[in-house]
Parts: C-alpha cells; structure tokens; sequence
C-alpha cells in the first residue's frame, strides 16, 4: 500500500523510532543509502522556503534520486488543473511527491489520487518534516525521548500542531503555552491524544511559566505564519507578547534546556537575540537534521511504494 506523511498520524510509534535512529545512521553517513537511484522526485512548493527546498532537493540527490523542484505558478495547478489530475499525471513521472501549500485538503487529494508516496512539506495546520528533525535533536541531545518534556510557547500554529502529534507518539510530554484564542484546534490536540505512547502527552494552557517549569526544551516559532492575512499581525504581537521564548523563561526550565526554533525567526519578537544565538541554543542542529529525517522518511516510504 502506498505510504504517505500528511499529519504524521500515518507512523506507528515503533516506524517513527525507527526512522529517528535511520535518520541518525544517515547523518553519521550522508551517502550510506541509494533509496532514490534512478528514480525522479517532484517538490512543489506555493509558498517560499530555505530549509524545506534546500534540504529536501539536497537530500533527493544524496539518496541518488533526482529532484524536480516546482514552484507553483509554473504548474496548471495554478491556473486551476486539479490536484487529483496533477497526481495522476505526476504519479507516471517521479516516485514520490513532496508539496507545501496553503490549505491542507489539496495534499490529502494528492494523496488520495496519486500510486506515489506524498510528503507534507507544510501546509497551514500541519508541519511534519519539522516535528520529525525536532525529534532528532531532542534524541541528540538527550537520548531516550520517552518521558521528556518539550514546552512550546507562542502561536498553536502548524509547528505546535506537529510537535504535538509526532511528539506525543515518541512519549515526549508536549506543553504548548498560548492566549486561548490562538490556542490549536482541538481536534489536532485529539489527534495527538489519539497516538500519544509512553510517557507521551498533548496539553494546552495559557500559563508559560507553568509550561517551561521542569522542560528539556523550549520552543517557539514565528507569531504571523505564511497561511496567516498579514493584518492579524498587530493583533498577535498584543496577545503573544508574554509568550517569548527569552531568558527569564529559559531559567524556568531545566538547567539543562535547550531552546528551539523551527526558523525563520524574528529575533527580538518571538525568541531574543541571546536565546537564539546563545549556547543553550540548538537550532542549527536542529536546521541540519531536516535533511537527515527527510532522507530517512523518504527511504521509508520508498521501500513500501
Ligand atoms: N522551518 C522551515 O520549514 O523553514 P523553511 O520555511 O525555510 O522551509
Ligand atoms: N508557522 C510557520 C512555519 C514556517 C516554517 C509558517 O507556517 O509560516
């Protein structure tokens, strides 16, 4: 049966541990696998991206594959082709489909029209690949994922969502701090619920010192996403500006946290500067690992196409 990532509800717990320790074999030899020789894999991206586009061409390549990058206004897409043909005729080129998009039903449509595994590269409620490279740098830094604690504070947004549901299902106690009205919807936090194992865990609350007190690791990510109308930026910038990743709420969390950020960030806004560029700092690991848990997931998926 054709394997796709779209929430990451798609992965039992077991393929997901699996995939981390996969990923870290992959880091530790980045040409130790020929996953994608001679096969051709479409990247289709309608909104901009540095991380996603670099690691996941890059990543194609050292599998021995061969990306082919689309942004979206070169493809009919845009002038109203379906998605459901667009899998349909892509599926007889390329062996496997990554998009990023606005609305998260198109990807679903791919996925459910197309014969090839298709990735989730980030639509407005859910970032996988994200969660999946945050996992690896948690298991870096700390080992064993079951029963740590991971306290996102800011925007419930695509990023939060993801930690929550791929998380949960590695036994990460997931707290996400936020004013109630940007809080995620419920049935993400269900979702997570739903496939939570171990000591895993998926909480909302609107207090971010409570999050942060006995956390391994902060996060935070942008406070007007790429699926948000620009207008709702002043807006946000009133209701989540005691919701910083800073260095008060650093120091109420393990002595030992590491303080994460999927990027782009806003220094100064969402995370300070001495957080960002500090030593507690991980985001460029974190960075990093996207193209290690991308090249592993896509062998994954490879291998039951
Ligand atoms: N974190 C992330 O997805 O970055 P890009 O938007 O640059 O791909
Ligand atoms: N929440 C952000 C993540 C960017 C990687 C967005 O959707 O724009």
């Amino acid at each position: 049966m054709t394997r796709h990532l779209l929430t990451g509800a798609e992965l039992t717990a077991d393929e997901l541990a699996g995939l981390l320790d996969r990923a870290a074999e992959l880091e530790a030899d980045r040409h130790a696998s020929e996953a994608l020789a001679g096969r051709s894999v479409a990247l289709v991206f309608e909104k901009p991206s540095t991380r996603t586009r670099v690691s996941f061409e890059v990543g194609v390549s050292e599998l021995g594959g061969t990306p082919v990058v689309l942004r979206g206004d070169e493809l009919q897409l845009s002038r109203g082709e379906s998605p459901r043909d667009t899998a349909r005729v892509l599926s007889r080129y390329v062996a496997m489909i990554g998009i990023r998009t606005g609305d998260h039903g198109p990807v679903e449509e791919l996925a459910a029209h197309g014969d090839v595994p298709v990735i989730n590269m980030l639509t407005r409620d859910h970032h996988p690949c994200q969660a999946l490279a945050d996992l690896l740098t948690l298991r870096e830094r700390f080992g064993d994922l079951d029963g740590l604690r991971l306290a996102y504070v800011g925007d419930g947004n695509n990023v939060a969502v993801s930690l929550m549901v791929l998380g949960a299902k590695a036994g990460v106690d997931v707290v996400v701090a936020c004013p109630a009205e940007l809080a995620p919807p419920e049935a993400a936090v269900e979702l997570a619920r739903a496939g939570a194992t171990g000591r895993g865990a998926a909480t909302v609350t609107d207090d971010p010192r409570a999050a942060a007190a006995g956390a391994h690791a902060l996060y935070t990510d942008v406070w007007v996403s790429m699926g948000d109308d620009p207008s709702v930026a002043a807006g946000r910038r009133a209701a989540l500006g005691g919701y910083r990743l800073d260095e008060e709420l650093l120091a109420a969390a393990r002595d030992d946290a590491i303080a994460l950020h999927c990027l782009p960030a806003h220094p100064g806004e969402e995370i300070s500067e001495g957080v960002l560029y500090g030593p507690r700092s991980a985001v460029w690991d974190q960075a990093e690992n996207r193209l290690h848990a991308q090249k592993a997931l896509m062998e994954l998926l490879i291998s039951g196409a």
